[in-house]
């Protein structure tokens, strides 16, 4: 793998400012596309990597996670919070950063802000799912809950699929305004719904991709006609979910990786021998996603750290590939690696010969 710096004391850091900066000079939709094919080019080779639930540290407003991988060249992980009331003080629900390391050396080669990249890769990885899962017959998809995920979402599968008419629904109208003005500028037409039931009107997909800490009915059995893809986004922890129990019954459910999915995904609610597929053995041919018009398929998304993964080496290379990147100096280099104390001998020498200069 190339290094971004040849400087040993240094690592590639991608701020928010970058991460802008390259998604506009990438444009959102390719940057979305080629996300996706990483996602599934990682997703192909799943036996590869270590997999473990993610580590989460729970408290009464919301949760931290770290989530770890490696596929034994590379190794990643990604620091991210959920804080559904975090909005009302002016901050998002849901931010992140991460690293992607070296495993041969442990040395960091890129540490990224991954709030913008966390919802690129849950909506290329959305639109990647429902390649396989929605039927093709779609021309109309629903979104309820309108927030920061809420664009990148309806934008990856307009990329993806081709869907062009999305229908809107959130308990906050401002929310549907915003989300609708946005999609609007680019090209995507938009219906404004009153109610969550006049949202899933007509749409083979639909996304669910509220906050709320608690089991939540977002959708209901009668809401959930024969032939819809549901793509449910919002429901990732332990209390915290969107769909009816009986929804699940009627459908197809596929996940992530099933030991993370049972504790934090919409199947939390069922019992633990409840049947469900892993995408990786869909994207392999392994199994069938979409079998025919009338099943319901759901992909009880909770977001797993092989996406992260993915991510973060996307990213390498389009940062490297535009230069929109900075040195962080994050690692003690010494003249010889064990006399990291005699470093900072030296630094105080230096700090004392400027002071007397
Ligand atoms: N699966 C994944 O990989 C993944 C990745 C990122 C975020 N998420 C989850 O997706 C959800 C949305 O994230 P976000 O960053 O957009 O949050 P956000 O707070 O920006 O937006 C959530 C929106 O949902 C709306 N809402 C809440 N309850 C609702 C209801 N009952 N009906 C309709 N709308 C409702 C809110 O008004 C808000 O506009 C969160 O729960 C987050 O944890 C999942």
């Amino acid at each position: 793998m190339l290094a971004l710096s040849d400087k040993l004391n240094t690592v590639p850091f991608v701020s928010v400012d970058h991460m802008m900066k390259i998604v506009l000079t990438v444009g959102i939709e390719r940057f979305l596309c080629e996300l996706a094919e990483v996602i599934e080019e990682d997703f192909r080779r799943w036996k590869e990597f270590d997999k473990t639930p993610r580590v989460a540290s729970h408290s009464r407003d919301g949760v931290i996670e770290l989530m770890p991988t490696s596929d034994g060249r590379d190794y990643s992980f990604k620091y991210v919070n959920g804080h559904p009331k975090n909005t009302r003080s002016g901050r998002q629900t849901v931010t992140a950063f991460g690293v992607l390391s070296d495993v041969d050396t442990g040395y960091p080669v890129l540490i990224s802000e991954m709030t913008i990249l966390t919802a690129l890769r849950t909506a290329s990885t959305s639109a990647m799912a429902a390649k396989y899962l929605a039927s093709r017959e779609t021309a109309a998809m629903a979104i309820i809950g309108n927030g920061a995920q809420s664009e990148f979402q309806a934008l990856a599968f307009h990329a993806l699929l081709g869907i062009d008419k999305v229908r809107l629904y959130d308990v906050d109208p401002s929310a549907t305004s915003r989300c609708a003005r946005n999609l609007n500028e680019r090209g995507i037409h938009t219906t404004l719904c009153r109610s969550a039931e006049e949202a899933v009107e007509g749409a083979l997909i639909v996304t669910t991709a509220t906050a709320d800490k608690q089991c939540a009915t977002i959708l209901t059995d009668n809401m959930v006609g024969a032939g819809v893809h549901v793509n449910a986004v919002g429901g990732d922890c332990p209390g915290k979910t969107e769909l009816q129990k009986d929804v699940l019954y009627r459908s197809d459910i596929f996940v992530e990786f099933t030991p993370q999915s049972r504790i934090e995904g919409e199947i939390q609610n069922l019992p633990e021998d409840h049947p469900v597929t892993e995408l990786w053995e869909v994207v392999t041919g392994q199994k069938t996603g979409r079998k025919n018009n009338r099943q319901i398929t759901v992909f009880d998304s909770v977001g797993f750290a092989i996406e992260d993964f993915s991510a973060l080496r996307y990213l390498r290379e389009v940062a490297e590939r535009t230069g929109l990147s900075v040195d962080l100096d994050l690692l003690a280099d010494p003249d010889d690696p064990r006399d990291l104390y005699g470093m900072i001998q030296r630094c105080a020498a230096q700090k004392d010969s400027k002071s007397l200069a």
